[in-house]
């Protein structure tokens, strides 16, 4: 049968006993944040670039040779699946002329990777193996010449990246913390498999699709869940895992965890307190990714930024894999899909949102936002942000 999560040893997050709201309280920010292009800039340069990033599904890089692409912020990032089953990944820039020399935006099996324009030759970790008529350059132009080196890891059943390049940031273990990796991992998300991807172009910036993941406030409104889910969302617990936000080798920003008691299951939740079966269990990665824990199965939100105000929404839905012709898997796969379905009209409700304050980017009526103390982890996250663009 499909695997069942359970807290195991992972602390209590929720019940008499844990504090439901960090000390922070109501709050106001600028709406800068949102439409500054000056800020983006800064963001671009400081944080996205020096950040750890959700890229592919390790599974998407299968064998040695496998490659799979990411485009966000500007940037344009191959990740290869190397012979001894480590990732490499490295900037999709010809250093000749600044061509993209993978053409294909993921593929198998490849060896070498040929610009289409002049036929410089690259390895698969983006070393530049060989080029035409070599005698026309000067060797010491061409000296160590390679697609400069983006970091890459997996943990979860994906790949990161980091675009501050190998030895120049710290571990993807240490970005996401013992905290999370402990908590969501005992949903081995690594044993899952991608069930749907979907994809939107929306018209805000990332921050705003961040921030609607921060909170559960609107719910109420935008999504008319229940008077069961609204009583069961009062006793959220929200957790802002605060930690040291510099160290030497480099930026390392806090996450932030949230657990609703599932409404159908509050007497159980009393018996254990076990999040993983009774809770959903939400899960935030400075800067961009959200992971949304039904015990069943995780929906991935990861909104990539693309502009100041305009971004890459993708969702990623994962599934515990099995055979569909056993019934009893069968049951689970059903129940799933009914929930997801249920689900994807609610992300909708989101995106339709989206276009509302996409009406009010320009206006000189929006000013700032005015944040209740449930809405903490927001302020905590563009206060983060804030400290790692100054100078
Ligand atoms: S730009 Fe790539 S070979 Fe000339
Ligand atoms: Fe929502």
């Amino acid at each position: 049968m499909v695997h069942v999560a359970s807290r195991g040893d992972v602390p209590v997050r929720l019940g008499p006993g844990v504090k439901n709201v960090p000390d922070y309280g109501p709050s106001k920010m600028s709406r800068n944040p949102y439409t500054d292009p000056v800020q983006f800039e800064l963001e671009r340069e400081r944080v996205l670039t020096k950040s750890w990033i959700l890229a592919a599904r390790s599974e998407q890089l299968k064998n040695p040779g496998d490659w799979h692409s990411f485009e966000g912020h500007g940037e344009t990032v191959v990740m290869t699946r190397q012979p001894d089953g480590s990732v490499a990944a490295f900037h999709n820039v010809c250093q000749h002329r600044g061509t993209s020399f993978v053409t294909e935006w993921s593929g198998c099996g490849a060896r070498r990777f040929t610009c289409p324009y002049h036929g410089w030759v690259y390895d698969t970790t983006g070393k530049l193996v060989g080029l035409p008529e070599r005698q026309d350059f000067s060797e010491e132009h061409l000296r160590d010449v390679r697609a400069p080196a983006v970091a890459a890891d997996e943990w979860g059943g994906f790949v990161w990246i980091n675009m501050a390049g190998p030895g120049n940031c710290i571990s993807l273990q240490e970005w996401i913390g013992t905290e999370i990796t402990a908590d969501l991992g005992q949903f081995k998300m690594e044993d899952m498999v991608l069930h749907q991807v979907l994809e939107w172009d929306v018209p805000v910036s990332y921050k705003a699709i961040v921030d609607g993941f921060n909170e559960i406030y609107h719910t109420i409104e935008l999504h008319h869940v229940t008077p069961e889910f609204v009583k069961s969302a009062r006793d959220t617990s929200f957790h802002i895992l605060d930690r040291e936000l510099v160290t030497e080798a480099g930026p390392r920003p806090t996450n932030y965890m949230c657990f609703v008691p599932r409404p159908d299951q509050r007497e159980q939740l009393a018996e254990n307190w076990d999040h993983h079966k009774h809770a959903i269990c939400h899960y935030v990665v400075f800067p961009n990714t959200v992971f949304n824990c039904n015990p069943e199965h995780i929906q991935v939100f990861n909104p990539i930024p693309i502009d100041v105000d305009r971004t890459k929404f993708l969702t990623w839905q994962l599934i515990y894999p099995g055979d569909r012709n056993d019934p009893a898997y069968e049951t689970y796969y059903q129940r799933m899909l009914k929930h997801w379905e249920g689900l994807k009209v609610v992300v909708g409700e989101d995106i339709g949102i989206y276009e509302q304050l996409k009406r009010t980017k320009r206006s000189s009526a929006y000013t700032e936002h005015i944040l209740n103390e449930r809405e903490c982890k927001i302020a905590h996250y563009h206060e983060q942000m804030a400290k790692l663009i100054q100078d």
